[in-house]
């Protein structure tokens, strides 16, 4: 039989690992609604933050944080015989791992945002979990306040999921935006987004695409059953995006966001990728904007499902660990076995990245001189990709500039096809660096 640690009359202690921006946010919001949550769960549940790991004492902290309780030692945090519960906040695949597998080991269950622990170990995590009939809740990895994880899990649980398409990295979609709309200088837009508490504690994962490629993975994981290797996933980031290609995109219509795809076919291979896309202006996903996500799912029952809200920060993502505080609450007086998720196959297949088909955007960096366009379309022509549209700005005060950005729409094709026609196209003199290609999505 499965024994629980022992709790007294439904209150709960919680050990917070990490009290940064949204370790913070789940004390404050404690603090602001825990009445609430208490009147709402019957009147039964009450959740106190008994301890809190830090990894710089000397930090100061915002006035709600009660330094009583902080310390720099996680085996006393896990250990702590108050503690019922672990909040995984600290981020990062190797310490959250040894806190979350020890709490696991212990029956606590977990609530974690960390997507990049579960996408890059969640194998071994939902193993312990299965093992020792402990879960591991973890709405806040995935698009902040949104509640896509319980939707996916719970709410459509009677679907097939045909797809999930969205945007999923809130940093990303902040700094397009301030690019686009304002102008701004790619650097400038990102330290504001590390200002708001947006980004990641390295950022990098932000700009690469790879938090949302994690948070891709799980959606995935959830939908289709079974553990994705990362390194199976095709991955680009918005670094490649440049001004130009936001204003090319404009004049053509259409506004770049950070896209994530993922779609089963009818083989039952599952595609999945990230990628910077071009997406029609009037499309839904073309306004949002800012730290705002939006994920529309396609299940074969509800059809089109579109979740939308603040995809990061502090209060928005808080307000998603403490609705899985409540659901881990409740799993410790439920011997039944509990809610969090399980994936249920060991295997699936993915679809090779080569085999995935859009139109493109397709943007060369070339030397202009008398058959350019020419050349490039010789070469695509002879690996039977269309063109639907060239385009190159004329430079009004150097009409004879020597170094010009060329554009080329390309109808559908295997993305495996135009890799193939690029590298040919990469070879030819006139052709000064690697094409930059963003995918054109017809949603
Ligand atoms: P953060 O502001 O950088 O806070 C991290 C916290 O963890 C800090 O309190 C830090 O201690 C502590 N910490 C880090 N390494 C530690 C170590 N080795 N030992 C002890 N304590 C350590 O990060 P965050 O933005 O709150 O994000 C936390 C997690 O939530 C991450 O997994 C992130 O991906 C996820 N998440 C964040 C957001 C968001 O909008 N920020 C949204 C969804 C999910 P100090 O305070 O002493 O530095
Ligand atoms: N850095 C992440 C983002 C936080 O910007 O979306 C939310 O997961």
């Amino acid at each position: 039989m499965v024994t629980f640690p022992s709790v007294t009359s439904q209150h709960y202690g919680i050990g917070l690992a990490g009290c940064g921006t949204v370790g913070t946010g789940v004390i404050r919001a404690l603090l602001r609604n825990g009445d609430l949550i208490r009147q709402r769960t019957g009147g039964e549940l009450t959740l106190l933050v008994k301890r809190v790991l830090v990894r710089d004492l000397t930090k100061s902290r915002h006035s709600d944080v009660d330094h009583e309780l902080i310390t720099t030692d996680w085996h006393e945090l896990v250990n702590d015989p108050d503690v019922h519960i672990i909040v995984e906040l600290i981020g990062g695949t190797d310490l959250a791992f040894d806190i979350v597998s020890r709490a696991i080991e212990l029956k606590k269950p977990v609530v974690t945002g960390n997507k990049a622990l579960l996408a890059e170990r969640g194998a071994e995590l939902f193993a312990l979990s299965k093992k020792y009939n402990t879960p591991i809740h973890f709405e806040a990895a995935v698009a902040g306040g949104i509640p896509i994880i319980k939707s996916v899990q719970e709410a459509f649980v009677g679907n097939r999921v045909n797809s999930l398409v969205g945007i999923i990295n809130g940093t990303s979609n902040y700094i397009l935006q301030r690019m686009s709309e304002s102008g701004l200088e790619f650097a400038t837009a990102l330290a504001e987004a590390q200002a708001l508490g947006y980004a990641e504690s390295d950022p990098t994962l932000d700009v690469n695409g790879w938090d949302a490629a994690h948070k891709a993975i799980l959606l995935a994981t959830l939908a289709y059953g079974f553990p994705i290797n990362p390194a199976e996933i095709h991955v680009l980031g918005i670094e490649q995006v440049k001004p130009i290609d936001i204003d090319f995109a404009k004049q053509l219509g259409y506004v770049v966001k950070l896209l994530a795809v993922i779609r089963e076919h009818d083989n039952g291979a599952i595609e999945i990728r990230l990628q910077p896309s071009f997406v029609s202006k009037n499309h839904i996903l073309a306004s949002v904007n800012g730290v705002f996500n939006a994920v529309a799912v396609n299940g074969d029952g509800v059809g089109e499902a579109l979740f939308y809200g603040r995809g990061a920060g502090q209060d928005p993502t808080a307000s998603a660990v403490v609705a899985d505080l409540v659901e881990a609450a409740r799993s410790l007086s439920n011997e039944n076995g509990h809610r969090g998720f399980l994936p249920w196959r060991d295997n699936g297949r993915l679809l090779a990245i080569e085999e995935t088909t859009t139109a493109y955007y397709v943007r060369f960096d070339v030397t202009d001189r008398p058959g350019v366009i020419a050349e490039i379309a010789r070469v695509l022509a002879e690996h039977l990709i269309g063109i639907s549209g060239t385009h190159s700005p004329v430079n009004l005060e150097n009409p004879d500039a020597a170094f010009v950005d060329m554009v080329f729409l390309l109808h559908s094709c295997p993305y495996g096809k135009l890799q193939k026609a690029l590298a040919e196209i990469f070879t030819l003199d006139c052709v000064n660096s690697a094409p930059v290609v963003f995918r054109i999505e017809h949603l």
